[in-house]
């Protein structure tokens, strides 16, 4: 599809061949000032469309946070090892970095390699990070432009976060917009639930499907099990036609405590 059908246009023309990196996937998002890296909470993505990971790959079709495969000492080293030397280089030839800093890596036993980084929030990791931030995020991207990102408190719960997105049918391949999603308001309702929109639209009363990524469901809990369990009982309130999720988002993390 990349290099014949050229689906991500001249990008599919050459083939660069590396290293395959096993391992579990992890992505970890800082708070940047130019100098100072705040590390936020931890997450893991779904890539893939299909449970357990089948079929293609998506811009991501659930999250969680804390991925517990991130231990506080990878955090750690995380932060020493690959934030503060990018910001520090960065500052370095004059260009200072001020941002969100998201470095997504694969992590195999105690160790990981950084396989991208993104100059932005990830999505949807942001929907499984940001619930669980208690301070003030304004105060913190304040804090950030006006380089005291140091001496600013970040704070987060010590609960947990899941994010399911809910696709339009055929996603990531072509899909059909237009249909009208129900339930919404009474999911809005649901205690520790956000429902975030991503491809919505009005139609006069109604609201209907306008991308391949519809809807963000998130809800916190005490643990990752009870935030899964919310997140899909607010997703089951929900209906349009042809609507495909994920059943697994979070397993990994459940598995790990087994
Ligand atoms: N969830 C992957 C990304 O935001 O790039």
């Amino acid at each position: 599809k990349i290099m014949q059908g050229q689906i991500f246009g001249e990008a599919g023309s050459r083939i660069v061949i590396e290293e395959l990196l096993e391992g579990e996937e992890a992505s970890i998002l800082a708070f940047c000032d130019g100098s100072t890296a705040k590390l936020m909470v931890s997450s893991q993505d779904h890539k893939r469309i299909f449970d357990n990971d089948k079929g293609p790959n998506t811009g991501g079709m659930g999250a969680y946070s804390p991925a517990p495969v991130v231990t506080k000492e990878m955090e750690l080293r995380i932060e020493k090892e690959v934030m503060l030397p990018v910001l520090h280089e960065m500052k370095r030839r004059g260009t200072p970095y001020t941002g969100i800093l998201y470095a997504g890596l694969m992590i195999r036993g105690i160790d990981f390699k950084v396989l991208e980084f993104n100059c932005r929030f990830g999505d949807p990791e942001c929907q499984a990070v940001l619930p669980r931030l208690e301070t003030d995020l304004v105060d913190i991207l304040l804090a950030c432009i006006e380089g005291r990102l140091a001496g600013q408190e970040v704070k987060w719960n010590k609960g947990a976060a899941t994010c399911v997105v809910i696709a339009s049918a055929g996603y990531p391949d072509k899909y059909q917009k237009g249909e009208e999603i129900k339930g919404l308001e009474k999911a809005a309702k649901m205690k520790d639930v956000v429902v975030f929109h991503a491809g919505t639209k009005k139609d006069g009363p109604k609201v209907v499907t306008n991308g391949g990524r519809v809807l963000g469901i998130t809800a916190a809990g005490l643990t990752i099990a009870e935030s899964i369990k919310k997140a899909y009982d607010a997703v089951s309130l929900i209906s349009f036609e042809g609507m495909q999720y994920r059943k697994d988002i979070g397993k990994r993390a459940l598995d790990r405590g087994k």
